[in-house]
């Protein structure tokens, strides 16, 4: 009996022994119950069942996702019309079939070169960055701007410029700037001055 009784006495401190750390357990089960509710609020909808903080994460994503719907309407409203502007900014410089040929186009009057590349329209400043003559216009009855296959050339103290605008020889040190442009629902190309655009921006017309 004695040997049994110690026995029992051993098995129970051992079980009181085993039942702390189920204790630390619990609570830990507790802070993490807590943490992945937060978690929640960050925006998981399945989290934010499990948990009441959790929920309230549940209501942020809802929202987020009709802001994305309300933006996605927005961006449709803007493109009715198959693509085309009701009411363009910028001068009209034409129809895209005026421009179908690659390479540059001299626009006389406009102050703008059209080009089209593989890619689609862009539009360019005429006015070279060196002393601002005019590539679309004439001087002496000759053109100041000289149209090549890589680009064109400014005859007033002969700079060239690549198709993209970029200096291929100076005086000139800078590069033509690239304008935004449009295509109207009239059917015309417009080019808007007073938008400086990316050289890699195109208008698919
Ligand atoms: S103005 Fe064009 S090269 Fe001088």
């Amino acid at each position: 009996m004695n040997d049994r009784r110690r026995f029992l006495h051993v098995l129970g401190a051992t079980t009181a022994a085993v039942a702390l750390p189920a204790c630390g357990g619990t609570d830990t089960t507790t802070s993490g119950t807590g943490t992945s509710g937060a978690g929640g609020a960050g925006g998981s909808g399945s989290t934010a069942t499990t948990g009441g903080m959790g929920g309230a994460g549940g209501a942020g994503g809802s929202g987020a996702t009709t802001a994305d719907t309300a933006t996605a309407s927005a961006s449709a409203s803007s493109s009715t019309g198959g693509g085309c502007d009701m009411n363009p900014p910028g001068t009209a410089v034409g129809v895209p079939a005026d421009f179908t040929a690659a390479g540059l186009h001299i626009l006389a009057g406009t102050k703008v070169l059209v080009g089209r590349d593989d890619k689609g329209l862009y539009a360019l400043t005429s006015i070279c960055p060196h002393e601002f003559c005019d590539m679309d216009a004439k001087q002496g009855g000759q053109p100041v701007g000289t149209v090549t296959g890589q680009g064109i050339i400014c005859n007033c103290h002969g700079s060239k410029f690549d198709n993209y605008g970029a200096v291929l020889k100076g005086p000139a040190n800078k590069p033509l700037k690239a304008y935004s442009m449009a295509l109207g629902c009239d059917g015309k190309v417009y080019v808007d001055k007073t938008k400086v655009v990316s050289i890699d921006q195109r208008l698919d017309a």
